[in-house]
């Protein structure tokens, strides 16, 4: 009962879902916090210069396996390695990505579910009642509502059910199709946001702070920082763009759909970080650290400003779907893992593999209970030990993308010959002027830039 292997409808598809899995906490939540971290412009602009030399080059050679096998990371690695080296760890990479997929699920959805609860907390003027005390909003957030574990795993599990549920009907009828809907949705709400955001008195500071580069307040560790949020916005390193392109048909160009997913994905997170600050200046309200700004300060902020119900649950809601379409990717990665691998048919993949998640995730969602400082909840990123949430945290963004990132790039870059890469790059696109460049990058500037990561985290010395 093997089923015919999935494929997008076309290009578009393929794009939105793409861009969909790289949309998501991480632009709207974790850039504009690690950009007001480390003070804006020049941050900014080093994030940028990233993206573009390592960011898009391991994205097109994670596209480009994807394609050429027609497998999942698991399968893809198998059937490269094959005739390029008799290596047979490399498979390893692709297992690696099945973890990481699992791991990264298991905590995103926990957060992702409180999108749910703060839509309906929103739109039901709750939150308005509350948010006009911010050390009351504070308190139910730390104190009530983490605290409350049935709750944070009823959301959790809501969320996964609409994960499941949408990888369950397939690359073009469920992944894509949500994608389709929700894309457009999501750059609608933003752009709302963002016209709004103009018109505020804030804005002209928020532009000044991300525009305008001021390399002294550099530091050694917002340049990691930069290029470790690169690899997670971006969802690389654990597979997500290999099994999205391996559903590509030969008529796409692989490095026009990796430059423009990740044009769309640094879009849509500066939007995010001018709607934010132009928010959070215009009230003059002192930012706290904290990695919740979203859930605490951000309410507060925005209840003062006109027509703030409607703009709060809006916001809410477009988290929430730019969540799901990275939720969406993170379940794929591992049931095309059990379909391809395992030779189950997609329904029983989604759901035996969603489950077990889900499950796992319930551990995720009751160990925030007490953590009511909530420094433990730095979601991607540094490292904290309290509850098994923030290890998860720690051990995938730190570790499992990193690693991952580090071993395609010299797959691909000194494992497979250049005649085989160029080709695959090629279809679809023609001769490729910058074939060079990109070899040169995935070969040497890839490698490097990420073994830098990996060393500074072995150190313990990241992000400092
Ligand atoms: N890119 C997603 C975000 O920015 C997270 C993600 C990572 C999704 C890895 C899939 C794979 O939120």
């Amino acid at each position: 009962m093997t089923e015919p292997r999935g494929q997008w409808s076309g290009r578009l598809g393929f794009i939105l879902a793409a861009t969909g899995s790289a949309i998501g906490l991480g632009n709207l939540w974790k850039f504009p916090y690690i950009t007001h971290e480390n003070n804006g412009g020049a941050f900014v602009l080093v994030y940028i210069a990233m993206v573009a030399l390592v960011g898009v080059p391991i994205m097109m050679a994670e596209i480009l396996m994807g394609r050429r096998t027609q497998q999942s990371p698991v399968g893809a690695f198998k059937a490269m390695a094959a005739g390029h080296t008799g290596s047979r760890a490399w498979p390893g990479v692709g297992w690696l990505g099945v973890v990481s997929g699992f791991t990264i699920l298991s905590y995103y959805s926990v957060v992702a579910g409180w999108t749910i609860h703060f839509t309906w907390l929103a739109l039901s003027g709750k939150l308005a009642t509350m948010a006009a005390d911010p050390v009351a909003l504070g308190d139910y957030f730390g104190n009530q509502f983490l605290a409350n574990g049935p709750q944070q795993v009823f959301f959790h599990l809501v969320f996964m059910g609409l994960t499941i549920g949408s990888v369950y009907f397939g690359v073009k009828g469920g992944i894509e199709r949500v994608a389709k809907i929700l894309m457009p949705l999501l750059f609608l709400i933003l752009l709302i946001m963002l016209v709004y955001s103009t018109r505020t008195s804030g804005f002209g500071e928020a532009m000044t702070f991300l525009f305008k580069p001021d390399f002294s307040t550099l530091t050694k560790g917002a340049v990691l920082e930069a290029l470790g949020h690169a690899f997670f916005t971006l969802s690389l390193g654990m597979g997500a763009m290999l099994t999205y392109g391996s559903y590509i048909g030969k008529e796409i160009s692989i490095p026009r759909a990796a430059l423009q997913i990740s044009l769309f994905d640094t879009l849509i997170a500066l939007m995010a970080c001018v709607i934010m600050f132009s928010i959070i200046n215009t009230s003059g309200i002192e930012v706290n650290k904290s990695a919740t700004i979203l859930f605490t300060t951000i309410p507060t902020v925005l209840i003062g400003l006109p027509g703030s119900g409607l703009l709060i649950g809006m916001f809410y809601i477009l988290i929430g779907f730019a969540a799901l379409t990275s939720t969406i990717s993170l379940l794929e990665v591992v049931s095309s893992f059990a379909i391809d691998e395992l030779g189950w048919p997609r329904h029983r993949a989604t759901l035996t593999m969603g489950s077990v998640i889900a499950l796992f995730g319930v551990l995720n969602a009751l160990s925030l209970g007490g953590n009511t400082a909530l420094t433990s909840i730095n979601l991607i990123g540094r490292q904290s030990t309290q509850g098994v949430f923030g290890t998860m945290d720690y051990l995938a963004s730190n570790w499992f993308l990193p690693v991952g990132g580090f071993l395609i790039a010299m797959f691909c870059g000194w494992v497979l010959n250049a005649r085989t890469t160029r080709e695959e790059l090629e279809k679809g696109h023609g001769p490729m002027a910058g074939y060079g460049l990109w070899r040169f990058l995935i070969r040497f500037m890839a490698p490097l830039a990420v073994g830098a990561i990996i060393v500074s985290v072995i150190l313990g010395k990241e992000y400092q």
